[in-house]
């Protein structure tokens, strides 16, 4: 099944389902934003808008690009907002939207759906405005070497989603040839980060702030 019809699919449940990545996702969002101001937001990948909820909260503005059509239905079903706007569009093609717009971009757990890395860096770097701040967060390049990738159950069995494994290496150097300097680089555990100073244990998720 691809990606596209996968989200649609898995739309009902995304909110509800257990899901130990979106939860921890959304404290790293949070801790990681609450110091930046930004009126103008791009978020990527926006999916049931679980992030866009709390980006409203401190933004004026914000596009919300998704492809899955029943994802997008569930973030307009809970925000109706008029400083919302959602698009549906494919981040792998250009995004028809103005340059320099952006205070921030954020994408939160949608670049392991994304083979082309650099592509999105590039449009990334062209929507913001100077100075502006692009928050990445995705599952741990560690998790994905060992197998986790984006699942969920049906009355079928589990559903596995197409991914592609992005090694630190790829991030850093697609960010940083594009242009971006790196501001900010954290690894998030399960149980916190006083996880981090036991041997073995592997975090969950890695999180970038880069400014252009
Ligand atoms: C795991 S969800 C994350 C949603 C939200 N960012 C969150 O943290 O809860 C990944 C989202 O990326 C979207 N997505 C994946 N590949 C995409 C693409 N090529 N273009 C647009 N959206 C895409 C999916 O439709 C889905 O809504």
């Amino acid at each position: 099944m691809g990606i596209e019809k996968a989200y649609n699919s898995w739309a009902d449940i995304y909110d509800s389902n257990e899901n130990k990545t979106r939860d921890l996702d959304k404290k790293a969002t949070v801790e990681t934003l609450e110091k930046y101001s930004f009126e103008s937001v791009l978020e990527l990948g926006s999916g049931t808008g679980k992030n866009t909820a709390y980006l409203i909260q401190k933004a004026g503005k914000i596009i919300c690009l998704d492809f899955s059509e029943k994802m997008l239905l569930k973030a307009k079903e809970k925000i109706a907002d008029p400083k919302v706007q959602f698009i549906k569009s494919d981040l792998n093609k250009n995004w028809k939207l103005s340059d320099n717009f952006a205070d921030l971009i954020t994408c939160s757990l949608t670049l392991e759906h994304i083979k082309n890395l650099d592509k999105l860096f590039k449009q990334a770097f062209k929507k913001l405005k100077k100075d502006g701040k692009f928050f990445i967060c995705e599952l741990h390049p560690i998790k994905q070497y060992l197998g986790t990738k984006a699942l969920y159950e049906t009355d079928n069995g589990i559903q596995e989603l197409e991914v592609y494994t992005h090694h630190l290496s790829d991030y850093l150097e697609s960010a940083l040839n594009t242009g971006f300097k790196l501001l900010e680089i954290k690894e998030w555990f399960d149980n916190g980060n006083d996880e981090k100073k036991q041997l073995l244990k592997i975090p969950r998720l890695i999180s970038f702030v880069f400014e252009k």
